[in-house]
Parts: structure tokens; sequence; C-alpha cells
């Protein structure tokens, strides 16, 4: 695909991600209609659902690729094209009633992302990017914050809540970034911790135990927004790798070498 393909794609990806995200946020949910998948791991009937959509959408907008998707519908075409999909990201908020949680689909090209699309019905901003196209929110461009020492930047994580096996390095780590940084944040919500650190609100983000659907499209904004992601130890896989370090690039290494003290 060139990148005036690209733009397009991405255009339709933005209509179907304003379209099902606005459907999304007129559900309401709480608790009792919520499962649990894992120990502290809720689906509702709003992640079904959306997902639903958004396959059959994305499947008509290009045929030939296959499907990575949190809730496991349709299949992988292994090395090929494929669509990375949160249908929604952040379901403890949006279970909780907490307004913070967003649609996040991606398109990957073997392991490298190519379009993104994070789209937030609460506050209606739209985040988008393709490769070589730059990255967007709604019409206008953004870029990573230039900021480029971690004290003076505001850092967003995520606790872990399922696999505690690292817990006390994740902990060590926390504090001492607490003393380091301007402030730590918890969103609840991966892909908008990208794509915050993508439009220069956070400087950057960091977390263990994601999967590929967390950061596909968060990754291809941030880069296209002139950051950075890898995993922890600076690897070049941060989709499939499981832990991520994605920041403005100017705080990248420094934060990696911290990382590097709990997580080596
Ligand atoms: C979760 C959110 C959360 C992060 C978890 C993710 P979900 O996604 O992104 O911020 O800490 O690791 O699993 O389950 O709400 O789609
Ligand atoms: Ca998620
Ligand atoms: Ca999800």
């Amino acid at each position: 695909m060139n990148k005036q393909e690209l733009a397009q794609l991405t255009n339709e990806v933005i209509k179907l991600s304003r379209e099902i995200g606005n459907w999304m946020k007129q559900q309401t949910t709480h608790e009792s209609t919520a499962e649990i998948k894992t120990e502290n791991n809720l689906v509702t009937f709003v992640d079904k659902e959306s997902e639903r959509r958004f396959v059959e959408g994305l499947r008509n907008l290009l045929p030939q690729a296959g499907f990575v998707a949190e809730e496991g519908t349709g299949e992988k075409i292994e090395g090929g094209l494929n669509w990375v999909i949160d249908p929604l990201d952040g379901t403890t908020n949006f279970v909780h009633g907490v307004p913070v949680w967003c649609t996040s689909i991606g398109l990957t090209d073997g392991n490298e992302p190519i379009l993104g699309v994070i789209f937030d019905p609460n506050s209606d901003e739209m985040f988008s990017a393709s490769k070589g196209n730059g990255a967007f929110m709604n019409d206008s461009p953004i870029k990573v914050s230039t900021i480029a020492t971690l004290s003076s930047s505001l850092l967003a994580t995520g606790f872990p809540y399922d696999d505690f096996g690292r817990e006390e390095q994740y902990l060590r780590l926390f504090q001492s970034l607490m003393h380091r940084t301007r402030g730590m944040r918890r969103l609840g919500s991966a892909a908008l911790d990208m794509a915050w650190t993508a439009c220069g609100r956070f400087e950057g983000f960091y977390e263990y135990g994601l999967n590929p659907w967390d950061v596909a499209a968060g990754c291809i904004i941030v880069t296209e927004a002139g950051g950075k992601s890898t995993e922890f130890n600076n690897g070049s896989n941060p989709i499939y790798g499981l832990d991520l370090n994605c920041t403005n690039g100017l705080v990248h290494e420094e934060l990696r070498e911290i990382i590097e003290q709990y997580f080596s």
C-alpha cells in the first residue's frame, strides 16, 4: 500500500471508529453485567459487540487482512497484514463509569504497525496515524513533547492487575520514578497513555504484561508524532514483546536505564 492508499484507509477506519465508539458511549453498563475473564480481568457485552462490529467493518475495508482481536474474533495471517483490535481499552473504567476508555485499531504488516486509530468518545478526541503520513488529533497534526529530562517529565504507567509475578520489581521501579519525575499517572487505558504521549501530554509511558491489541495503534501514532516505542530492553518488537517503553524519544534512554535496574 502506498502512502496515499494508507491515508485513505485511515480515514475509513476513523469513520468506523467514530460510529462504533459513539454507539459504545450510549451503552450503559455496570458491574453486574460484566463477566470475569481471569482475576480482575473484566469483559462486557459492549467489548464483544463492538469487536464484532469492528471486524465486520474492517473486513469490508481490506478483505485480504487477518485479525488479532482481544475477544478472539477472526484469524491471524502469519507474516501478513493484520488488523490488531482492542474494541474497548479501559474496560475496568468503563464498567465503573470512569470516562477514560477508547477504541484502538492498528494495522500491522508482519510485526510492523503501519496504521493506527485510537478514539476517545468521551472527549471526542480521534488520534490517528499511518506510515509516512504523520500523526493527528482530530484534524490537527500532533508532535511529542520537547522535554528532554525525566526530572521535568510527567509519566504514565499501568499497575499489574493479574500478573503479579514481577510486582516487587515493578513497585521499586515506580518508587524510583516517583522521586525522579514531576509525577506519575495511571489512566487505566494503555492506548490512551500512548496517544497522550504522542500529543505531548506525557513524556513517556511504560508497562509490562501488555498485549498486541493494547499497543499496536499507539506504536505507529507515537512514531509518526516523533516519539519512540521499544521493549524495556530496547528490543524492536514492542507489539509482541509484552513490555513497553514508549516516550517522546528524548527521555527514552534515561527511562530505559532506570527500568533496566529493576527489569534486567
Ligand atoms: C487494559 C488497560 C490498562 C492496562 C492493562 C490492559 P483492557 O486493557 O489498557 O490500562 O493496565 O494492562 O490490559 O483490558 O481494558 O482492554
Ligand atoms: Ca486493552
Ligand atoms: Ca479491551
